[in-house]
């Protein structure tokens, strides 16, 4: 999008005179001449963009809150409902892919819209804060488990993740779960007596959250961290099902990248144990990180492997 929805929302009528505060922008969305704004991010790679934009912070004050909406409906729903509880306008920019033309539909049933602009697949409009849309936030998390909006699979155990359980063998030392999400793993590794110590490194702060009450162990350490760049460690073994992708769109580098963490923070003889859906092109990176890569036991839609002797 050439120009954004935002400023030309601005250019036709649109009236900020005040704070600006913006729920989940990702990277990089446009908010050129705006400077005063702040922001809230979950994702850390989107928290170290907004940060070295001295951007992130809570938004008092504000007289406007701007929810770009994310691809959970559950999530895109709570965010609105937050800002409407706010106060004072509530702006909703999103793409038609991510389900902003029924939360239009939705809203303008009970507010009046001051203000529209739809252009690049996406609508943007506003409205003074009132009641709260008579909508369902309740997530619905798997039995005995805590799931918040968005997280990586909230309503259920995600299967590639149960089939790594049972190659979680005797699992002692420090250990670190790449991408730990609201710590299903976690809490599977912390029942060998042996792991003295457990890194769970995610960049989902809300998940993160999750898997620290779903751990409740003084062994449990959360990490909020981009995994691609993570340098802790070293550690005996690491844990992992990698995402598959942040977008809509599947981004296999993103699982690549996350081998090649797992080679750089294990200790030489340390273990990689890692769950994939089978059709992704995994093994290539495993050979060039690991001297020795073993498929165990998989099933048709996920493949399980341990990898030893990481390369330098
Ligand atoms: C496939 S999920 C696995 C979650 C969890 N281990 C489970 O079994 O339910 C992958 C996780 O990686 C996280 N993630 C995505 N990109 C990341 C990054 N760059 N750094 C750290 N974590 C990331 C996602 O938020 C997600 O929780």
């Amino acid at each position: 999008m050439k120009y954004s929805r935002l400023f030309t929302a601005l250019d036709e009528g649109l009236d900020l005179n005040g704070t600006l505060h913006i729920l989940r922008p990702p990277a990089g969305y446009d908010l050129a001449t705006l400077n005063d704004v702040s922001v809230d991010v979950s994702f850390y790679p989107d928290h170290q963009y907004w940060h070295a934009m001295g951007m992130v912070g809570d938004g008092v004050g504000r007289v406007a809150t701007l929810v770009v909406v994310p691809r959970s409906k559950t999530l895109a729903r709570a965010l609105i409902n937050e800002a409407i509880t706010a106060g004072g306008l509530v702006i909703v920019d999103g793409q038609k892919t991510e389900g902003v033309e029924g939360i239009y539909k939705d809203l303008r049933k009970n507010n009046t819209i001051m203000g529209v602009v739809a252009k690049g697949h996406g609508r943007l409009f506003w409205f003074e804060a009132g009641i709260l849309p008579a909508w369902d936030i309740t997530v619905k998390s798997p039995n005995g488990y805590k799931t918040l909006a968005g997280v990586f699979s909230e309503t259920k155990i995600d299967i590639g993740s149960s089939q790594l359980v049972p190659h979680l063998n005797a699992l002692k030392g420090n250990t670190a779960d790449l991408g730990a999400g609201w710590g299903y793993l976690s809490r599977e590794i912390l029942t060998h007596e042996g792991v003295t110590r457990l890194d769970m490194i995610e960049a989902d702060k809300s998940a993160l959250d999750c898997a620290v009450a779903n751990t409740n162990d003084p062994r449990a350490n959360p990490v909020w961290t981009d995994a691609l760049t993570f340098g802790g460690g070293p550690y005996d073994t690491v844990v992992s099902n990698p995402p598959f992708h942040t977008t809509r769109v599947g981004e296999p580098d993103l699982g690549k990248g996350f081998i090649a963490t797992a080679a750089r923070i294990l200790k030489p003889r340390g273990v990689l144990l890692m769950v994939a859906n089978r059709h992704l092109p995994y093994e290539a990176e495993l050979d060039a990180k690991f001297a020795r890569v073993e498929e165990l036991a998989g099933s048709g839609a996920f493949k399980v492997f341990r990898a030893t002797r990481p390369k330098r």
